[in-house]
């Protein structure tokens, strides 16, 4: 069924993973793919073939309200509305200094080691990141109608260079072109109405019948009654505060589905080099993705794991 997905940390594991994946096994899905790093080459290569042409591209950094901004205006000038956001960006919140010095992942998060500047971008990136994106995008979910539970307007973060500069962030790379970011307009909405929904985008013809879901990778480790080995304090509180809001999400927010799903310990970019007992990403993925399709609206506000097994809080 045609669909528009949005995904986050699509350049690197689980998120671009996800995106070969629908890409390749949905090539009528339109794909909204975000990262604050460019797509890597080989995948760029690839998706000028016909099947990835759906695919638009924004470089774009999650915590920036004005990045996301870019983002969504693009969202509204095109009609475009979501059926499914997989938020997959984050960091794993290591020291840099003593990774890589020891290259032991434990020893690089422990409280003796721990300091403000990685603690705060963990929290900023994997807490208040997620909460960008969810709010940023809630108000382009599809669902029975599109929900409008937010006021969508210009972010009022002091700009940074970076965030004015023109090229990087909110630039989108779409079909084999990269086109400038759009103009921008604004949403106004009512709390918790639903609205008519706008016209379907991309000409799809079916609109998913189902709510929208809103699927984020937390982990385990976000678990507090889970925690018996401690440590990783910067991760596990930025997840465990992930858990939290996205809990109070599902509760204010019942028009959409949304899941906390933990994928597993898998190779990724996330840690600079492979963990002893990690899985491939192609091994994990098939759980992920079995998971991200089997949750329905009775699963919204869980935590599980890749397989769709509770993880207590
Ligand atoms: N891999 C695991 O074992 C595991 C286990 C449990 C949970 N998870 C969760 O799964 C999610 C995906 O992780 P992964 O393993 O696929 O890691 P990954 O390969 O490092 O992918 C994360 C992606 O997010 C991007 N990113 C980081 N900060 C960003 C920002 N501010 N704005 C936009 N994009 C940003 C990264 O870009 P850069 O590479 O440039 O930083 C990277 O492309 C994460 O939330 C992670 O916590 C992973």
């Amino acid at each position: 069924m045609p669909r528009t997905i949005l995904i986050t940390g699509a350049s690197s594991g689980l998120g671009l993973a996800l995106l070969t994946h629908y890409a390749t096994h949905s090539p009528q899905t339109h794909i909204i793919a975000i990262d604050i790093s460019p797509l890597p080459h080989a995948h760029l290569s690839s998706l000028r073939h016909p099947a990835f042409s759906n695919i638009s591209f924004y470089l774009a950094d999650i915590s920036s309200p004005t990045d996301l901004y870019r983002v969504s205006s693009n969202l509204e000038t095109q009609g475009t509305t979501i059926d499914l956001l997989l938020h997959c960006a984050g960091v794993r919140g290591l020291v840099k200094r003593i990774a890589e010095q020891t290259r032991d992942v434990a020893a690089s998060e422990t409280w003796e080691v721990m300091e403000r500047e990685t603690f705060m971008k963990t929290m900023e990136v994997n807490t208040w990141g997620a909460f960008n994106v969810v709010k940023s995008f809630l108000p382009y979910l599809r669902g029975p109608g599109s929900i409008r539970t937010t006021t969508s307007e210009t972010p009022s973060e002091t700009s940074t260079p970076k965030d004015t500069e023109g090229g990087r962030p909110g630039s989108s790379w779409s079909g084999g072109a990269f086109a400038a970011g759009a103009s921008r307009s604004r949403r106004t909405s009512v709390p918790g109405s639903i609205a008519e929904p706008p016209a379907a985008p991309h000409s799809n013809p079916t609109i998913t019948p189902s709510k929208p879901k809103v699927i984020l990778m937390s982990s385990r480790m976000g678990s507090i009654s889970d925690n018996r080995t401690g440590g990783g304090y910067a991760y596990r509180a930025s997840k465990a505060a992930l858990n939290a809001l996205i809990k109070s999400f599902a509760i204010d927010v019942p028009d959409a589905t949304f899941l906390l799903l933990h994928p597993g310990r898998v190779e990724t970019g996330l840690v600079g080099w492979r963990e002893e007992g990690a899985m491939t990403v192609s091994e994990a993925l098939p759980d992920v993705v079995r998971t991200i399709e089997a949750a329905d609206e009775g699963w919204s506000g869980r935590l599980v794991d890749k397989t769709g097994k509770d993880i207590p809080w």
